[in-house]
Order: structure tokens, then C-alpha cells, then sequence
């Protein structure tokens, strides 16, 4: 019961990481919101986190819409009873060489990975002034600090959301607000199925390829990055702000 009592909106809760994040944190004793812009698969997550017995609702947001995410944290605050915990997780992917993606990609990937973080961090900080323990975790990626092959407008974004994470880290220290990142190397979600189709790979060589470039030679699950943003999110990680923790086997090492 890590987070016991604990309030938590989490960004981008429908799949893959961000659902993982969602169950654990519920099962550790936080009340979650599964806040996403699919509606079905974040009604998954809850039934999922009910099933186990765990306290959640969901709440369908456009994190790249201000008024949207407004909406959410008003609605998120009122079903908590406050937020002591913000997970920024949703993201958009869009791959691509520079001459290959246009202003439109541009504008979607930092409207949701950079702004859409930033808009949501924005609403929830005068709940997270009142929060005796307040801190927010945002899921960037190791795509933030390497280049890789055809990635450029999804790691330049994850390379702005590194620099938020720091630069708010500095300016919400004055509010005892905490601001960390956790770093995800390859972890098979559905995001991996769709980058598969998007290079027309096949699936099993795609995931042997992710895998042999970490020292522990596999993709990880979207729990291992679940409980590293745990770690982070509790009062274990007390004196932790303004870094991030690298989950990805080895591989950038
Ligand atoms: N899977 C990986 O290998 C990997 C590696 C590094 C970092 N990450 C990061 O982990 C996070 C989760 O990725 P995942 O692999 O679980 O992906 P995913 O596609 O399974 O989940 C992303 C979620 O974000 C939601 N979302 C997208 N746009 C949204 C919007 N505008 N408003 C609200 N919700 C929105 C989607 O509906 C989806 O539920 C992302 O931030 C991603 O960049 C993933």
C-alpha cells in the first residue's frame, strides 16, 4: 500500500503503460482517474482495477485540447476529493524523416506529448498546491535523449518533455511539488504494434531486433515501467525531483 490514500490522475490510462500504471498504483491503495481520449479502452482499465478491487473512474480528455484538459482536472479534483498525484503518460506517435512528416505532424506530437502535458500539469497545480505529498511523474522515453532512425518530430517531443520535466522541477520546488520522468526503452503495448505496421516489419523479427539491443536480450512489459513510475510517485522517492529513470534493460547504457 505504497500510495495509500493517494489521489492520481493519470494521462493516457486506456493502454499499454499507462494502464499498467493505472492497476498498480490502484492496487497500491491510490484512487485513480484513467483519463484518455478512448473512451472504450479506458472502461477497460477501470474494470480491470475493479475487478482486483481497486478505486477508479474514467474521464474521456484531448490532452492537446486546453479546454478539454480543464474539464478533465475540475471533474478528476471533484472525484477524488483533490489530486496529489499527476501521471503524464498519453502520447502521440508519429515517426517519420523530416522530409517526410508535415507542419500537421509536427503540431499533433507536441500538442500532445509537450503542450498536452504542460495544459494538464497547468490545471492541476492549484490542487497540487493543497496536496500534503504533491508530485507528478511523466512518461517520456529514452527516444529523449539518442537519436534513432526516422524518429524526428516523437524524440524531439520527448526531448522537450525531459527539459519541461527539469525546468518545472525548479519552478514548482517553491509548492513542494516533485517533478520526475521515467525513461522507457522498448516495452511491448500496442504502441510497438503500431510502429510494426508503420515500417511493414514482421512482428516476431521486429520484437527479437528491440530486444537484442538490451543488455537483458528481451522488450520489457509495461509493469517494469509501472513500478519505476511507483517508485517516483511515492514518499520513498522524497528527495527525487528533477530527474528521470531510464527502464529499458541496458540498451542506452
Ligand atoms: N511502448 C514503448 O516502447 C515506449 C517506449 C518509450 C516511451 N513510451 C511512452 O510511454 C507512454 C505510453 O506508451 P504506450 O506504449 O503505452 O502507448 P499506447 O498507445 O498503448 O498508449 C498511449 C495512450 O495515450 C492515449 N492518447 C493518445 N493521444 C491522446 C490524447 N490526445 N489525449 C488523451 N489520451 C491520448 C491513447 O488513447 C492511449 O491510450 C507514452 O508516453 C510513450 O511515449 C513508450
Amino acid at each position: 500500500m505504497r500510495l495509500k490514500s493517494k489521489k492520481v490522475i493519470v494521462t493516457g490510462g486506456a493502454s499499454g503503460i499507462g494502464r499498467a500504471i493505472c492497476t498498480v498504483f490502484a492496487k497500491e491503495g491510490a484512487s485513480v482517474v484513467v483519463a484518455d481520449i478512448d473512451e472504450s479502452a479506458s472502461l477497460e482499465t477501470l474494470y480491470q482495477i475493479q475487478s482486483e478491487g481497486g478505486q477508479a473512474t474514467t474521464i474521456t480528455t484531448d490532452v492537446s485540447s486546453e479546454e478539454s484538459v480543464c474539464e478533465m482536472v475540475s471533474a478528476s479534483a471533484s472525484f477524488l476529493g483533490g489530486v496529489d498525484i499527476l501521471v503524464n503518460d498519453a502520447a502521440a506517435f508519429v515517426f517519420g524523416r523530416l522530409e517526410d512528416v508535415t507542419l500537421k505532424d509536427w503540431e499533433t506530437v507536441f500538442g500532445v506529448n509537450v503542450i498536452g502535458a504542460s495544459s494538464t500539469v497547468k490545471h492541476t497545480l492549484p490542487y497540487l498546491k493543497r496536496s500534503a505529498s504533491p508530485n507528478i511523474v511523466n512518461i517520456a522515453s529514452v527516444s529523449g535523449f539518442i537519436a534513432q532512425p526516422a524518429f524526428v518530430p516523437y524524440n524531439t517531443s520527448k526531448g522537450a518533455l525531459l527539459q519541461l520535466t527539469r525546468c518545472l522541477a525548479m519552478d514548482l520546488a517553491e509548492f513542494k511539488v516533485r517533478v520526475n520522468a521515467v525513461c522507457p526503452g522498448a516495452i511491448y503495448t500496442p504502441a510497438t504494434e503500431k510502429h510494426i505496421a508503420f515500417e511493414n516489419a514482421d512482428r516476431d523479427e521486429f520484437l527479437e531486433k528491440a530486444g537484442q539491443g538490451s543488455f537483458l536480450n528481451r522488450v520489457g512489459q509495461p509493469e517494469e515501467v509501472a513500478y519505476a513510475a511507483l517508485f517516483l510517485a511515492s514518499d520513498e522517492a522524497s528527495f527525487i525531483t528533477g530527474t528521470h529513470l531510464v527502464v529499458d534493460g541496458g540498451a542506452t547504457v
